[in-house]
């Protein structure tokens, strides 16, 4: 197997159905590999992961969908346990200013260890609404609001985390945002952001009166799926473009702007909360899923960093969108060599870090000073992806190192 450079084909093994089946399927070259079959690329769910990743030796060139330990960034309670210390780690090396940097999480207790931290901040603000949420569940499963300590009495030897509900009702209808950031390392860090997300809608009109009624207040496609009065033809979501386009004619382009940027610092920073905690591997990449929440300032919130998003379509739209970003995700993982490692833009992804903030060159007159420097994303604007990848990409098979 030292002679990969005569073999012209990536062997995968999919642990998935649905989507990435099909993504992986279609790409030329590739062939499916079953059951305990050699294999160049894995797209594994996070079960195959925990009992095969630490007994397989893995070569060169092997690539594999999931880091290790994931879940220092991907189970809720881990997630707000490295967030607190990298604040605090900030607030202690460089000052309380950078650290505020990190406020983009709600206020969050874990349990069953901060129950009693929890009970004095909820005496401190009577009235406020509370969200319990068990640590392993997914897809809105086992989550409640409540206002009351009485409700939340059996459920504080749980392991769960508690946050406060953070409110803000555009449209008469909750929603929230799902956007996808691609990391390839994290020694260095390089963490790439799709230009595609969308926004879940709840299908029911919002009101504080009926915190039980989980149509309203778990924007989950899971979840609205099952609602009564769910349409499948109109479904629950917008593609960011279009929310985008949206918030900017009500709110102006620079709210947006800054909106967008907040955003921006959100991925990088929770990413780098992780930095030293997970453990880099170079056959290792990720694609998460965040969970955005807007209040009514416009200032988004983190609610939390998913390692499987669903790839499950909602609509045709939907699937042709999640097919570009598999595909796209292919395109920077690379398997087929044709990249130089140097791009700073592969079809729909924009480099966002690398070992540092990215930079957009296209510096125009009108801007000159600021635009140097801008970040490099993009999410929310035009996905020309075709375009952009035909110049990038020589014919397939391109097998320069294959
Ligand atoms: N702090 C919060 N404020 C308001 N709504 C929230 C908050 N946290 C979660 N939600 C709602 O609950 C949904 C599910 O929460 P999430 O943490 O993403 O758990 P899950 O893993 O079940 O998706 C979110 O999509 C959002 O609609
Ligand atoms: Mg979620």
């Amino acid at each position: 197997l030292k002679k990969r450079e005569i073999i012209s084909c990536v062997r995968y093994k999919c642990g998935l159905l649905g989507t990435i089946q099909d993504v992986l399927r279609q790409r030329p070259g590739w062939v499916e590999v079953k059951d305990d079959g050699e294999w160049d690329f894995n797209w594994c769910d996070v079960g195959w992961l925990r009992e095969n990743f630490d007994h397989s030796y893995l070569e060169e060139h092997v690539r594999i969908n999931h880091f290790r330990n994931h879940y220092e960034l991907t189970r809720k309670n881990f997630m707000v346990k490295n967030l607190k210390r990298y604040r605090k780690n900030l607030e202690r090396e460089i000052g309380r200013m950078e650290a505020s940097k990190c406020d983009f999480f709600p206020c969050t207790f874990t349990l069953p260890s901060e129950y009693h931290l929890f009970v004095e901040e909820f005496k401190r603000y009577p009235g406020s609404t509370w969200i319990m949420k068990p640590v392993a569940k997914s897809q809105g499963k086992g989550i409640f609001l409540f206002r009351k300590l009485k409700d939340i009495i059996d459920w504080k030897k749980v392991m769960g985390i508690i946050t406060k509900s953070n409110l803000f009702v555009p449209l008469g209808r909750k929603f929230d945002l799902r956007v996808y950031v691609l990391v390839t390392s994290y020694i260095p860090l390089k963490a790439w952001l799709y230009r595609d997300g969308f926004a879940r809608f709840s299908s029911t009109r919002f009101s504080l009166s009926s915190i039980n009624d989980k149509y309203m207040h778990l924007t989950n496609v899971a979840v609205q799926k099952t609602a009564p009065d769910y349409d499948p033809q109109k479904g629950c979501k917008w593609q960011m473009q279009q929310l985008r386009r949206y918030l900017t004619a009500k709110h102006g382009r620079e709210m947006v702007e800054t909106l967008f940027k907040e955003m921006d610092n959100i991925f990088v920073r929770s990413l780098q909360s992780v930095q030293k905690v997970i453990i880099n591997d170079k056959h290792c990449f990720e694609l998460y899923g965040y969970d955005i929440l807007l209040d009514q300032n416009l200032k988004p919130w983190l609610i939390e960093v998913n390692a499987s998003p669903s790839y499950t379509p909602s609509s045709q739209e939907d699937y042709e969108m999640k097919c570009r970003l598999l595909e796209d995700t292919l395109n920077v993982v690379d398997m087929e060599g044709r990249l130089t490692g140097k791009e700073k833009r592969v079809g729909g992804y924009d480099l966002m870090w690398n070992d540092g903030p990215v930079y957009r060159e296209d510096v125009n007159l009108e801007t000159f000073g600021s635009s140097c420097f801008t970040a490099n994303t993009h999410l929310g604007c035009v996905n020309d992806r075709e375009k952009q990848l035909r110049r990038l990409m020589k014919p397939f098979p391109g097998q320069k190192r294959m």
